[in-house]
């Protein structure tokens, strides 16, 4: 009955080609990792499946290829060993088994050929060493030596080897295990935990790139609280964003608190995470109060502030991503200008909201204002109820406001109405401060709701303001 189960996982035809190439040359190999993980929590098949060899991973690739009507090219790593085929529908990686550890992205190269039991062990959680076998004499039959079935039903995460080991092999398996835990909702088995924490440092010899795949598998994941927590009780966080570290407690002076700026900012990354799958926008989200640590001052008069939190924060975004060596581009001034603008629409809603004030709103933030105030609505985590509320209601009335300014003002995509071209010819002018001047007080009149966003009410204006500053109109 069973058996017949893990067949299902294999129903692919390209398993097939799998088996009669590996008869033919006399090897056995086994589908491992991810795919059987996957299939076993029912989370759909992956496209990409790995395929352990105890013999020449190339071999059986080259192989595979040619049975294959389409005729796919083998892509071969000759010092790791590993050789890649990729169909449409499919991509497949042969890999063959190892005595050492597995690392794909490592640039050490293998030397050591191994049993299937060995690779199984130098993998990183038992979760991740199902192996499922493809020759014909045992198809479909598990591989299971250390308890990963078990430890899937129990959501855990738990190293094959003593932790230690495992994760000295390659210390950002650490950053792999707060992922899964965080993409699965599993738990870290004590153990781990303890020598994830125990050896954090250890993460300084992974490349950016890596930490930053991780990071960004977490904060794609339904909750993403769960692996930042993580990362914070382990300190992992503190090697690869001390900021949001700096972040983390509560101060008080003549009995004025502030709210923990680290708690809250994981309670809006959740609450983003409910309504949009943008990951830069999550990332705005997890960066957003970021310069309130270096802004913080206690005021007798007025408490706490953090003045200018959200201008230190963007300019601390892009100190961030250069960093981690993350993209230097649009993605990454999407992200600061969600942060800089991030408490606008919060001081906006606490008043009363005007047209004119929403019309500046949509100027300053252009196309992504929805995505401004989707932002500023993941904010709200008062517990106070009534507030809770007003605040709500509040944005949904902010909401409903942009689209009435939208229709009628067309402001997001704010060009002026008249031209510079226009006014030098209107008061013969030849280019000079005049100009902006002018330019400046049309769009400042069309934002305060004087005049509407029209050539003709535009002209107009211009006209009045230019007599009024001495200029004279041409005929
Ligand atoms: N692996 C490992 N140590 C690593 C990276 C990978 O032992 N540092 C092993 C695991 O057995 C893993 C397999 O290599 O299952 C494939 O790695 P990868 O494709 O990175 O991860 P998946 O498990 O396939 O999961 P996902 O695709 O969700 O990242």
């Amino acid at each position: 009955m069973e058996e017949k189960a893990y067949k299902i996982a294999l129903s692919d035809p390209i398993f097939e080609v799998v088996t009669q190439a590996a008869d033919e040359l006399g090897v056995d190999c086994y589908a491992i990792g991810g795919y059987v993980r996957d299939f076993f929590l029912h989370r759909g098949s992956a496209k990409d499946i790995d395929i352990v060899v105890v013999g020449s991973g190339i071999e059986l690739a080259k192989q595979v290829a040619q049975r294959l009507p389409e005729k796919p090219k083998v892509a071969v790593f000759k010092n790791f060993g590993t050789a890649m085929i990729r169909t449409a529908a499919i991509e497949l990686e042969f890999v063959g088994a190892r005595k050492e550890s597995y690392q794909r992205n490592s640039r050490k190269p293998v030397v050591e050929n191994g049993t299937l039991s060995d690779d199984q062990k130098r993998r990183d959680f038992t979760i991740n060493t199902l192996a499922l076998s493809l020759n014909k004499k045992n198809f479909g039959q598990l591989l299971n030596p250390f308890n990963g079935l078990e430890d899937l039903q129990k959501k855990i995460i738990r190293t094959p080897l003593n932790p230690e080991i495992t994760y000295s092999d390659d210390p950002l398996r650490m950053m792999r295990a707060i992922r899964f835990a965080a993409q699965l909702s599993f738990t870290i088995h004590a153990k781990s935990l303890n020598a994830i924490s125990q050896h954090n440092e250890r993460i300084k010899i992974i490349s950016n790139e890596r930490i930053v795949d991780e990071l960004h598998k977490i904060l794609a994941s339904k909750k993403p609280s769960i692996g930042l927590a993580l990362l914070h009780k382990t300190k992992l966080l503190s090697h690869i964003l001390p900021e949001l570290m700096a972040l983390q407690g509560i101060e008080e002076i003549e009995g004025q608190r502030h709210k923990d700026n680290f708690w809250h900012t994981l309670e809006v990354v959740d609450n983003i995470a409910k309504t949009t799958d943008n990951l830069w926008l999550r990332w705005a989200a997890l960066l957003h109060d970021i310069g309130k640590a270096p802004t913080k001052r206690f005021d007798k008069k007025i408490g706490w502030t953090f003045h200018a939190h959200e201008f230190i924060g963007a300019k601390m975004v892009y100190q961030i991503f250069r960093r981690l060596n993350m993209p230097l581009n649009d993605k990454m001034k999407f992200v600061q200008k969600m942060v800089l603008m991030s408490s606008r629409p919060i001081v906006l809603s606490e008043d009363h909201v005007t047209d004119s004030a929403v019309r500046r709103l949509i100027f300053d933030a252009g196309v992504y204002v929805e995505d401004l105030m989707t932002l500023c609505e993941a904010d709200i985590t008062t517990k106070n109820p009534r507030k809770q509320q007003k605040y709500k209601a509040n944005f949904k009335i902010v909401r409903k406001k942009i689209i009435e300014v939208e229709e009628k003002d067309h402001i997001r995509n704010f060009q002026p109405p008249v031209s510079g071209e226009e006014i030098m010819k209107t008061f013969s002018l030849k280019p000079s401060k005049e100009i902006g001047i002018l330019k400046d007080a049309i769009k400042e009149a069309i934002l305060d709701g004087e005049i509407p966003n029209e050539y003709q009410a535009a002209f107009d204006f211009m006209l009045k303001k230019g007599l009024k500053m001495g200029l004279t109109a041409a005929h």
